[in-house]
């Protein structure tokens, strides 16, 4: 690691904080897990131990299920208007906005991501998703709808439809971006009428148990959001297959995404939602804004250490230009400081954990195998925590696993094309479809290859460009529906018809 000074410590808000008891958030109450089992909460950046927290099992899941059920049916939430849920939901924002510095430094810790980007993406992302979800509460609406009946002649009806909450949701997140993935999934649970089991990952339980506290202080009645910590295997699946579960929706693998599905069909048939992984293409086509495009690379790839669903893994770039394109990446590689999260001169953090660390050094190992060459990076940083140098990957192949799977680190396989006309379809061959980026500076043709692209996030001299407004969601196996946007909204909701008979 190339500091010699100590990174700074947490505020003493995030210190007492970690320092409290961590326990499950089940109907309003903050319980030990009903096993009094614990686990501990690693710091990535050098593998040491932040704190513990409960570890949440079937038994809590079924608790957490059954305190869910109780405020959708009976609970003060089930008769409260869309506007004081809206209210609430604006309030939760409000509260989080008097603590940015400490989330910041809770998924700096934790996560190990730059506070310095926690502070600027993540935490006012989330704040605004909440914001933007807390406006939807009150715009829930069904249609009229003239119906014509023509086996009943004469007869006259009255016809809308209802728009209902989709029930108790079963929601499971993620360690890449801990707090805005809970934001993620509440925001539209919340704004529609749903009450939520939050399963949060086991590598970065804190930020969303202090969320719980602050849904606490905003005032949301006992039920509607309650928090379990604890294993995919076991919290997490016992989540899933629960028969009094209406709806999962999950961010992850696409491995658990489809025992996810599997779960469901063996149960009772819950509605699904998935965000699954990505091998994003970043095309720079021959016409581009060179330096744009070069930084935008390093960035698709490198921002939050590769382990982005989006990152732009595979870039694309015509031959004539390759090597000045991978030499300018290069050199922004060079550029970035590994360190801990709590650093202030720190570009890159650690991966979330030593098992991820693992893993991205065995994709490696396996492209240098079969002929890939790193330009720069190509292995893990010799110090405790758990490095990976940022890495471009070059001389790789199309059936090479390094182009066809999801590494989720710093890693980019740089591929040079001659016909620009051949690779959308090169672009396309992936079992993956959650985004893609074409820089040029011919407007027509970039909305053009906007339309090829197979993929649900197209950027166009751009990468990395989220909004709550803006549906996020996978084609093929990226995933199913949509997050964010007003489609997030559509998904936690159904539709009711009714009818009347006017006499
Ligand atoms: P994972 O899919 O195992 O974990 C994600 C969440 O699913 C966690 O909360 C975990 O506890 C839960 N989970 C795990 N097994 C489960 C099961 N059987 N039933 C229900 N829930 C379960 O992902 P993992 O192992 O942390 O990472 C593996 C790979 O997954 C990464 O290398 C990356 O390729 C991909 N991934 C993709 C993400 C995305 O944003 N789309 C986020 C995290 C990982
Ligand atoms: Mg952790």
């Amino acid at each position: 690691m190339p500091f010699t000074t100590d990174a700074p410590a947490a505020g003493s808000e995030t210190m007492s904080f970690l320092d409290q008891d961590h326990q499950l958030l089940i109907d309003g109450q903050w319980i030990p897990a009903e096993s009094g089992k614990t686990f501990e909460v690693k710091n990535p950046a050098d593998g040491s131990t932040l704190t513990s927290v409960a570890e949440g099992d079937r038994a809590d899941i079924d608790k957490a299920v059954a305190a869910a059920r109780k405020a959708f049916e009976d609970g003060p939430w089930s008769r409260m208007t869309a506007s004081e849920r809206g209210k609430l939901i604006w309030k939760l924002a409000d509260l989080m906005d008097q603590h940015v510095e400490q989330f910041a430094e809770i998924e700096a810790l934790d996560n190990g991501k730059p506070k310095s980007v926690a502070a600027v993406a993540d935490v006012p992302l989330a704040i605004d998703l909440f914001r933007y979800m807390a406006g939807w509460a009150t715009k829930i609406e069904g249609n009229t709808i003239p119906i014509s009946v023509p086996y009943l002649p004469g007869a006259e009806f009255h016809s809308y439809t209802l728009r209902e909450p989709v029930g108790v949701v079963g929601q499971i997140i993620p360690w890449n971006f801990p707090l805005l993935m809970a934001a993620w999934k509440l925001g539209p649970a919340l704004a529609t009428g749903c009450t939520i089991v939050l399963k949060v990952a086991e590598e970065t339980p804190m930020s969303a148990l202090r969320l719980g506290q602050l849904i606490q202080e905003a005032g949301f009645p006992p039920g509607v959001v309650n928090i379990v910590t604890g294993f995919g295997e076991t919290a997490g699946a016992a989540l899933a297959a629960h028969p009094d579960v209406d709806k999962i929706a999950f961010t992850g693998s696409t491995e658990v995404g489809k025992l996810i599905v599997k779960a469901a069909g063996e149960t009772n048939l819950k509605k699904v939602t998935l965000e699954l992984g990505g091998k994003s293409p970043n095309i720079i086509l021959p016409d581009a804004d060179l330096p744009a495009a070069i930084a935008g690379a390093a960035n698709a790839i490198f921002f939050n250490h590769g382990q982005c669903c989006c990152a732009g893994s595979r870039l694309f770039v015509h031959r004539t230009q390759f090597d000045e394109v991978v030499e300018g990446v290069a050199a922004q590689a060079k550029e970035i400081k590994l360190g801990p999260g709590m650093h202030p001169e720190t570009g890159m953090g650690p991966m979330v954990s030593q098992i991820q660390q693992d893993r991205v050094c065995s994709y490696l190992e396996s492209g240098f195998r079969e002929g890939a060459q790193a330009v720069v990076g190509g292995k893990r940083d010799a110090c405790s925590g758990y490095f990976v140098e940022p890495t471009i990957l070059v001389d790789t192949k199309p059936n090479m696993q390094v182009i066809q799977e999801e590494i989720f680190g710093p890693v980019v396989a740089a591929v040079p094309f001659d016909d620009p006309d051949e690779l959308i379809a090169t672009a396309n061959d992936s079992i993956y479809g959650l985004a893609a980026a074409v820089w040029t500076k011919d407007i027509s043709k970039g909305h053009r290859i906007a339309r090829q692209l197979k993929a649900g996030t197209v950027w166009v001299n751009c990468y990395n460009i989220f909004d709550a407004s803006l549906p996020f969601g996978g084609y093929k196996q990226s995933g199913w529906g949509r997050e964010m946007g007003h489609e997030a909204v559509d998904l936690y909701t159904q539709t009711k018809a009714v009818t009347v008979q006017l006499h």
